[in-house]
């Protein structure tokens, strides 16, 4: 008893020795990255929404936490019909999130706090309310040519879109304008047309946007959507997937060859990638935003991104999954992964539903946990070092546009508004984040037992979990040593060995029940292990040593081994 408290103190106590960041020219491995949804995260104003001056406030969390680096949701002059993602000016600040001298403070004091900030650059379209498409429709030169503009074609004498193509957002992606008398592609809302990377000016105004938040001290980029940034210029229908159940309407009854991955993108990301190596300094990281296919995903790495997003946890793998199934992607991914190139895990973001819906709210720290062991950068989302859960959104308090446009009956499957909830700071009036009690979107009514500060009073609190997983990464076994992942009954296993060393164990019990094995025979680790932490829930306590000859994990347990 006496020893195992001496150990439990001793293990949240200890920091594994590490370099340092800014030791490593590539500062982002062994780390975890912290996306920040701005109008959820906190608001200083009062207007119940989130800002720049509200983040700052709050960075001292994620120097807390531990995290390298924090990446902001879109923060631009934006009408806000996706919410930001609607950009009219790439180069200043919407007032309801500050200035630009709010933004300076921001970054100063990250800085001051050994944290680097990332911005989100949204090359695929901007707002149509942005000057260059006022004066796209005018015609003006070079204007003309920014966006996606194409000739209606006639079916019996009536005017139609010019092929079959989707939104992702539901419905045509062309929008005819009266004005110029031609449709514009826009493969999200209506109010964001696409940009023609066909046309060099309009890229050189985009890297002109880059170099002017690198000159602000941003240190890299997430971006957006980019596999939707080149479209295939003969217009071709694009062919129907049969038999989807699906209404006409939906983007998920084309097979999108011809707007999606193709390969002139992956040209333009290099010449982004060009300008940040024009900055001297600390090595400037791009993360890529892609749901695509591993082959896609991969040739990102050798066009310029240092983190082309995993996101087999947002639907490839799922609660129905097995750990077989992990362990085939896991496996698939990992072989793949190039030669000093780094892997990395996404647990969650603005888009996808909270862990907690995707996998179950016993298992609401295994992606963290998954992410903190396997090798590489884990990326999570606001709120999942809490364990936040999706608040379920009524149809008159759906705000989001993939929601909205899905229609009364269909919009839960679409809205990311449940996982967009105020974060939950304390017990406070709007869970601390706002002292209005009128919030962009409702804070879920669980705040006041589910927030940071009851957490951080908490021990085996979903937080101190999250601490303890970002020190793990810089242990010397999670940052050289080799990888496997191995299925055993119902229990999925990471193990990273370094010759000489202890390994590092991760077991996650897929089961509905007890799962009771000689884990040490099966994973070739020590009879005798110490906890090194346990999920929420697990009834395992860090610092305790186990008998892994015959070791007992509870239903949806997940148990750290060193
Ligand atoms: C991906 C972003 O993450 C999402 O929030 C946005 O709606 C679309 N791209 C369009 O920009």
């Amino acid at each position: 008893m006496l020893l195992s408290s001496i150990l439990v103190c001793l293990l949240s106590q200890v920091s594994f020795a590490s370099a340092g960041p800014n030791s490593s020219e590539e500062w982002w491995r062994d780390s975890f990255v912290y996306q920040i949804y701005p109008r959820s995260f906190k608001d200083s104003n009062g207007d119940g929404v989130g800002d720049l001056n509200g983040i700052t406030s709050k960075l001292e969390h994620l120097a807390d936490i531990n995290v390298s680096a924090l990446w902001i949701s879109p923060i631009y002059v934006s009408p806000m019909v996706d919410f930001g993602y609607d950009i009219a000016n790439f180069t200043d600040i919407d007032p309801v999130f500050g200035t630009l001298d709010d933004f300076s403070k921001l970054v100063t004091k990250a800085k001051s706090l050994g944290l680097k900030v990332l911005l989100d650059f949204v090359p695929n379209h901007s707002s149509d309310k942005h000057p260059w498409f006022l004066k796209s429709i005018q015609r003006v030169k070079p204007y003309d040519e920014y966006y996606i503009w194409k000739d209606p074609k006639i079916v019996n004498g009536t005017r139609q879109p010019p092929n079959n193509w989707l939104s992702a957002f539901q419905g045509s992606a062309w929008e005819w304008n009266e004005q110029r008398k031609q449709y514009y592609l826009h493969q999200f809302a209506t109010g964001q047309p696409d940009l023609n990377y066909r046309n060099p000016a309009l890229n050189e105004e985009m890297k002109e946007a880059l170099r002017f938040w690198l000159r602000r001290g941003v240190e890299g980029f997430r971006i957006d959507t980019i596999p939707s940034l080149v479209e295939d210029d003969r217009f071709l229908d694009e062919p129907k997937i049969p038999n989807t159940g699906l209404p006409d309407t939906d983007p998920n009854t084309l097979s999108h060859i011809y707007t999606y991955n193709q390969h002139e993108t992956y040209e333009v990301l290099k010449t982004w990638r060009d300008v940040l190596d024009e900055f001297n300094g600390t090595k400037k990281i791009i993360l890529t935003e892609a749901y695509t296919n591993l082959t896609y995903l991969i040739k990102y790495y050798k066009y310029g991104s240092n983190i082309p997003f995993n996101f087999m946890f947002m639907g490839q793998l799922n609660n129905k999954s097995s750990p077989l199934d992990f362990k085939r992607d896991m496996d698939s991914y990992l072989n793949e992964i190039p030669p000093g190139e780094v892997a990395n895990w996404v647990v969650g973001n603005h888009d996808q539903q909270r862990i907690s819906w995707r996998f179950g709210v016993k298992r609401a720290d295994w992606l963290s946990m998954v992410a903190a062991v396997a090798p590489g950068v884990g990326v999570i989302y606001n709120g999942d070092e809490i364990g936040m859960e999706n608040r379920p959104m009524s149809w008159e308090e759906t705000v989001d546009p993939a929601g909205c446009n899905a229609g009364r009956d269909r919009y839960t499957i679409y809205s990311r508004d449940p996982a967009r909830s105020p974060f939950q700071w304390d017990s406070t009036t709007s869970a601390g984040f706002s002292t209005s009690n009128k919030t962009w979107l409702p804070v879920n009514s669980n705040y006041k037992t589910l927030n940071l500060e009851i957490q951080k009073k908490t021990p085996g609190s979903h937080y101190h979990i999250f601490k303890q997983l970002v020190d793990l990464k810089r242990h010397p076994v999670v940052k050289e040593g080799t990888t496997e992942i191995i299925v055993i009954h119902d229990v999925l296993a990471i193990v990273r060995r370094l010759p000489g060393t202890t390994p590092v164990v991760l077991l996650l019990n897929f089961s509905s029940n007890d799962v009771i094995a000689d884990f040490s025979a099966w994973l070739n680790s020590p009879r005798v292990m110490t906890v090194y932490t346990a999920s929420v829930g697990s009834g395992i306590q860090p610092g305790k040593f186990h008998n892994l000859t015959s070791f007992r994990l509870a239903p949806s347990a997940a148990v750290i081994f060193v």
